[in-house]
């Protein structure tokens, strides 16, 4: 009988888990419907990964359990934290003994909608990605394997993922819960959607200043477009002539994706300093001067980036309308707080 049911399991893994969600049949079973805000599209919920109760919130309890790093030192969430917009305020943040990786921890703002993630586009599903911190050496250094080993010992953590998946916990629940909690972050009440969605007048002249620059006068909406302030696509915006950082071109190994990095969404941006791939930009104020030197001569660099000047007003409209893209009640909202505090 066991012998039985471990060749199911291994069926299961390797069938792709398609079936997974007509063979639930557990009574916790509860559809969770995502609030969208107006002016946003529906994120892309994967079939075999469809947004229930009991997966969120096993999701958010694995996302804030150190258990997850190899000596239980750090989570999800100390990298990713929600009162700084779910990205971190270090230029790199340390992983487990203090090891630091390369890039600056982005924030996981409305990262149900990113296409592909890591800042050169290498995954294209949160399922993946959450193997990467878990595995790499200078983040959890841990193995999957074991960590499911472990949490299968811990009665909560068995009963929950026997009412979220209805299967024993393994690497396909911690991925699945994980990446099902992450999609619940959805940012779009700040001053900005307050204004233009909800018609509510909360802007003031220097922000609606700032906000006829962004998307008039400068090219910044060219790239940072739409309601989640990116194209999604790969772009250089000058930061250097050359890059210690390949960008794209490790995904591609293509010369025109060198040194190429995602548009990052601007919403709550203010929250999430220090900027850019390598955390190598302090503030907003130098952000625009960046912008404005028109970047480094760089073979890749975008033609919209170019050089102007603006007065002393209008740089600071510009950073009091980027200051209007954070969204407080996001910060706050208690379903994504640490639930073991
Ligand atoms: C030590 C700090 C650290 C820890 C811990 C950490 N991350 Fe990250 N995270 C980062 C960095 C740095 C990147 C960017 C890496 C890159 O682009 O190569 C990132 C990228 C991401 C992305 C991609 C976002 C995007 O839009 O491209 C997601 C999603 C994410 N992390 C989720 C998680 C989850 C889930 C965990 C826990 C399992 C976690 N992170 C743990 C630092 C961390
Ligand atoms: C050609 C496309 C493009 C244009 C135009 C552009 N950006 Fe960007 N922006 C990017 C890319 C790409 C990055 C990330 C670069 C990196 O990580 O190295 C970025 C990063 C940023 C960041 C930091 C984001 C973070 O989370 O670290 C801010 C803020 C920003 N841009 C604001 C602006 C403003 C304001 C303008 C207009 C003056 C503008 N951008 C114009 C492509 C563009």
């Amino acid at each position: 009988m066991k012998f039985i049911k471990s060749s199911i399991l291994v069926l299961v893994l390797l069938s792709g888990f398609s079936f997974i969600n007509t063979t639930l049949n557990s009574k916790e079973i509860e559809p969770y419907v995502l609030d969208i805000p107006t002016g946003f599209p529906e994120p892309v919920i994967p079939e075999n990964n469809q947004l229930t109760t009991s997966r969120i919130e096993l999701g958010r309890m694995l996302f804030y359990d150190p258990v997850l790093s190899v000596d239980s030192s750090i989570s999800c969430a100390s990298c990713h934290k929600q009162s700084l917009g779910f990205a971190d305020d270090k230029k790199i943040s340390p992983g487990v003994e203090g090891r630091l990786a390369m890039r600056n921890a982005p924030t996981l703002t409305n990262v149900a909608y990113n296409p592909t993630l890591l800042f050169d586009g290498f995954l294209e599903t949160l399922e993946m990605q959450v193997l990467v911190p878990i595995e790499e050496h200078p983040e959890f250094a841990n193995n999957i394997v074991e960590i499911s080993k472990k949490l299968a010992k811990d009665t909560l953590y068995s009963r929950l993922s026997i009412e979220a998946y209805n299967r024993k916990i393994d690497p396909f629940v911690i991925t699945r819960s994980i990446s099902a909690f992450e999609r619940t972050l959805i940012s779009g009440n700040s001053k900005y959607d307050q204004q233009v969605f909800q018609k509510k007048k909360v802007m003031n002249k220097s922000e609606k200043r700032g906000m006829n620059l962004f998307f008039k006068e400068l090219e910044c909406a060219s790239c940072h477009a739409g309601f989640n302030f990116t194209n999604f696509t790969t772009q250089n915006n000058g930061l250097y002539e050359v890059y210690s950082d390949s960008g794209r071109q490790r995904v591609t190994k293509l010369k025109e994706d060198r040194a190429m990095f995602k548009v990052p969404t601007l919403r709550n941006i203010a929250l999430t300093a220090p900027y850019m791939h390598d955390g190598s930009i302090e503030s907003l104020e130098e952000v625009i001067t960046h912008y404005e030197s028109g970047g480094k001569n760089h073979p890749n660099k975008s033609e919209k980036i170019q050089p102007f000047l603006l007065t002393k007003r209008e740089r600071k409209d510009l950073v009091n309308f980027l200051k209007c893209l954070t969204d407080d009640s996001f910060i706050t909202n208690p379903d994504f707080s640490n639930p073991f505090d």
